[in-house]
């Protein structure tokens, strides 16, 4: 029988400390990608040892990339050049990781050789056609299944053309495959966002010597050039982060100093949301590492007030919701969000299992179409499921640290897709979380 993880959480607690947390996963992807794909050899430091990035990893080394490492976050690629990948000889596999999907989907339909591209259980239902369909319009051949979704079959050998790509829904994932394929493609390929979203792509293909050009919401960038290795120094995620920031903002007497994490403003939603809540949120020691801000966050425990969340801020908070959630739960009175519908193909349907899990921790929480109503109370104890979410296992451990009552977290193995020594690291700050395998 397979075994799997849950967490214990007993309630209380305050958190105190001083931490790094992982590297940032969006970066940790482009860096294997881009690096495999230039000229000369890249040394990465602060590589997010996940098994997302490492589902990346893995997949340029099945295309003949030589990789060194990973060895405390330090690689060492030897790039093949735009042109260098070898046909992988069986289907590459690419487990929970959505970014790995859609970036390589791009970067696979202008190559000369076929493949397919595979991933696991909540992978293989997330929607592909958003990809597809501007590979598609650039003349790429992809099959997927009658639903659009995964397992893809990647024709090789097209021949791609630039189009001026008017994106429907604010996602970094579709913006950084059509101008990865754009790197193939002839003339020049434009992506026009609605709303800005994660900017990583193009800074490192700027970082690598690509030029690429923005104006407004419209990214533009032409094939013809080629990239030379550079050396890349992934901050802290922010993403992952943004738990302590949650948990040490709604513990009570709690102060988290959180070193060298990205704020790259296409990333700090969270910082932005939690401020309009009444959180004491402090930035010092800000710099730029290869070409991305960097900087300490320090967090005090603060009653957190309920807020409508705006809209913009909504692309640039995606990924933190969940916990956001926890925060809305623990804050004074009402708390909307509206506008977030794409939190529904995520790795689960985050707006659903989110409302699940926080009735039954006995708070008043609506799902809506597009987001969430939830009315801040006392959080209670009882059994969540997590649905294999990373993000959603994590956001519930925090809620712990305001709970009247132990949490149980079902099937919280995929926290290693993104955030390895959570556990660890929330202990470390006083968090009373235990990991156990049950059968
Ligand atoms: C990511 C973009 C976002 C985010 C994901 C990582 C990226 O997805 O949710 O965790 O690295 O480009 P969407 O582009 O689907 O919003």
């Amino acid at each position: 029988m397979s075994k799997s993880i849950n967490f214990m959480v007993e309630p209380g607690g305050n958190m105190q400390g001083k931490i790094r947390v992982p590297g940032d996963k969006s970066i940790s992807h482009r860096s294997i990608m881009l690096g495999s794909l230039a000229n000369g050899i890249t040394h990465v430091k602060g590589f997010l040892e996940a098994e997302d990035a490492l589902a990346t990893l893995q997949a340029f080394r099945d295309m003949g990339v030589t990789i060194k490492g990973p060895d405390n976050g330090e690689l060492t690629i030897q790039g093949v050049g735009l042109h260098g990948l070898k046909a992988p000889e069986k289907p590459l596999y690419l487990g929970n990781s959505g970014t790995s999907m859609r970036l390589l989907s791009g970067l696979l339909a202008g190559q000369s050789f076929d493949s397919t591209l595979t991933g696991d259980e909540s992978l293989s239902k997330r929607p592909m056609k958003r990809v597809t369909q501007p590979l598609a319009e650039m003349g790429a051949k992809i099959a997927t299944t009658e639903q659009g979704t995964a397992p893809l079959h990647i024709k090789g050998g097209q021949s791609l053309h630039g189009i001026d790509y008017l994106m429907p829904m604010a996602s970094a994932q579709v913006k950084s495959c059509v101008l990865l394929a754009g790197l193939y493609a002839e003339g020049e390929t434009s992506v026009t966002e609605p709303a800005p979203t994660r900017d990583h792509t193009e800074r490192m293909l700027t970082g690598f010597g690509y030029s690429v050009t923005r104006e407004g919401n419209k990214v533009t960038i032409n094939s013809g050039g080629s990239l030379d290795a550079c050396d890349i120094d992934v901050p802290s995620d922010i993403s992952s982060a943004a738990f302590f920031l949650v948990g040490a903002s709604i513990a009570e007497n709690s102060e988290v100093l959180l070193k060298h994490v990205g704020i790259n403003p296409t990333r700090t939603g969270i910082i932005d949301i939690l401020k309009l809540m009444g959180a004491d949120i402090e930035i010092s020691n800000q710099t730029t590492v290869g070409g991305e801000p960097v900087a300490d966050i320090r967090v005090r425990s603060s009653q957190l007030k309920g807020i409508n969340i705006p809209s913009d801020l909504v692309p640039l908070a995606i990924d933190e919701f969940p916990v956001l959630f926890v925060a809305a739960a623990c804050a004074e009175g009402q708390t909307v969000l509206t506008d977030a519908e794409e939190l529904r193909v995520k790795e689960c349907d985050r707006i659903q299992v989110m409302a699940d899990g926080l009735q039954i921790l006995g708070i008043d929480a609506r799902p809506t179409k597009d987001g969430m109503i939830i009315q801040g109370g006392k959080i209670g104890g009882g059994e969540v499921i997590s649905h294999g979410d990373h993000r959603i296992a994590m956001a519930f451990a925090i809620a712990g640290l305001c709970a009247d009552a132990p949490i149980t977290i079902q099937d919280c193995a995929n926290v290693n897709t993104s955030f390895p020594p959570f556990v660890q690291l929330a202990a470390s700050l006083g968090l009373n979380i235990e990991s156990k395998e049950v059968s």
